[in-house]
């Protein structure tokens, strides 16, 4: 079924609505989900249904040539990401960098289309007794475009979207920082997050959620057109393409690729320095990063997996079967067919 509500001259994709049927099953295990799903453009991007509203607002959002995203498929290690780029853009601040949640430097471009309307009226409810949680959750869960708009100096921009539905402009105008990983982590890790956090809110298990994600039915899949959208641009000079396992491998080498990616130069000391603030382990215990704010607000679910957790390439092993992981193979080979893509790990 076409709905044409959202068309209009300023946004180029069709959206269309997933069919009832599905979308009822979907909701039955994404609980945070409480209308429906839509799919964008001839990729077909999935994405809660209140995309309809913001699609437009980001796709012609107003760019500052200093604006840096950071973009990935979900957990691809884009956290990570952001702090790295961060510290190196700001000539490696601490003190700002602790004083200031990650969430608060960086905002969330799409969030808001994944708090759906009554889940936010519930987080509300839950928070009314503070009004200091009620103003944070209105800055975490409100439009990104929005919040973006008021900030006055360098704009940082956290973003799950696929190059095609960012602002059409956005290697003239600005940068982009994009990280890849195994999806075979990727989907072990996401996973976790969608039992861990309420707008998602999966009660299923793992293979029943692997299903979903390599059938394209999951949020903004299909990974692989997420992931070529992106390394077809990786030699232009505003794009920087990095993979979660060359940071595993040697975070100092990828340190020194974003620090000339910003024209910024450092000492090894300084390297060394901003290696040690990167490492997992002080990751873990750093306030600023490791999604504190959404802990606060009751948005994740306690006793499930952390929003830091392993911080490891290859934990995929321990969660799939023997069918799973020719799945995985065939899957993964048929969308590497004709392209140059390679993830350097397995090359
Ligand atoms: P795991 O769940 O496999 O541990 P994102 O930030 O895109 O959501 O990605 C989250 C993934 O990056 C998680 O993977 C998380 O543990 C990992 N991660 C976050 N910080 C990290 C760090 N400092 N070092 C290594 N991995 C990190």
């Amino acid at each position: 079924m076409y709905t044409m509500d959202n068309q209009n001259n300023n946004y180029p994709w069709e959206i269309k609505d997933v069919e009832p049927q599905l979308a009822e099953e979907l909701m039955s295990f994404f609980t945070g989900e409480l209308t429906g799903f839509v799919q964008v453009g001839p990729k077909k991007y999935f994405l809660p249904h209140k995309f309809r509203q913001e699609a437009s607002n980001i796709y012609n959002m107003p760019l500052r040539s200093n604006d840096i995203f950071v973009a990935s498929y979900p957990r691809s290690g884009t956290t990570w990401t952001q702090e790295l780029v961060w510290m190196v853009a700001n000539d490696l601040d601490y003190e700002k960098s602790d004083a200031i949640p990650l969430t608060e430097r960086y905002p969330f471009l799409e969030f808001s289309v994944y708090v759906h309307p009554l889940m936010k009226q519930r987080f509300i409810e839950e928070n009314k007794h503070s009004e200091h949680k009620l103003k944070l959750l209105e800055l975490v869960t409100g439009p990104g475009t929005q919040q973006l708009a008021r900030i006055r100096s360098q704009r940082f921009i956290k973003t799950h979207l696929p190059m095609s539905l960012l602002p059409p402009k956005v290697l003239e105008t600005s940068r982009v920082v994009y990280v890849a990983r195994d999806p075979r982590d990727v989907v072990v890790s996401f996973y976790h997050l969608n039992r861990l956090i309420r707008t998602q809110g999966y009660v299923g298990d793992f293979k029943t959620y692997w299903n979903y994600f390599i059938r394209d039915l999951h949020h903004w899949t299909p990974y692989f057109e997420h992931l070529k959208e992106a390394w077809e641009k990786r030699n232009h000079p505003r794009l920087l393409f990095l993979f979660y396992e060359e940071l595993c491998k040697d975070l100092p080498a990828a340190i020194r690729r974003v620090a000339a990616f910003l024209g910024k130069d450092f000492s090894e000391d300084e390297i060394a320095k901003l290696r040690d603030h990167l490492s997992i382990d002080n990751f873990k215990k750093n306030k600023s990063v490791n999604y504190d704010v959404m802990k606060e607000l009751g948005i994740l679910i306690p006793g499930e997996q952390g929003f830091i957790r392993k911080g490891k390439a290859g934990g995929w092993r321990d969660y799939f079967d023997e069918e799973m992981t020719a799945q995985a193979d065939r899957w993964i080979a048929d969308n590497l067919r004709n392209t140059d893509f390679r993830f350097p790990h397995l090359v």
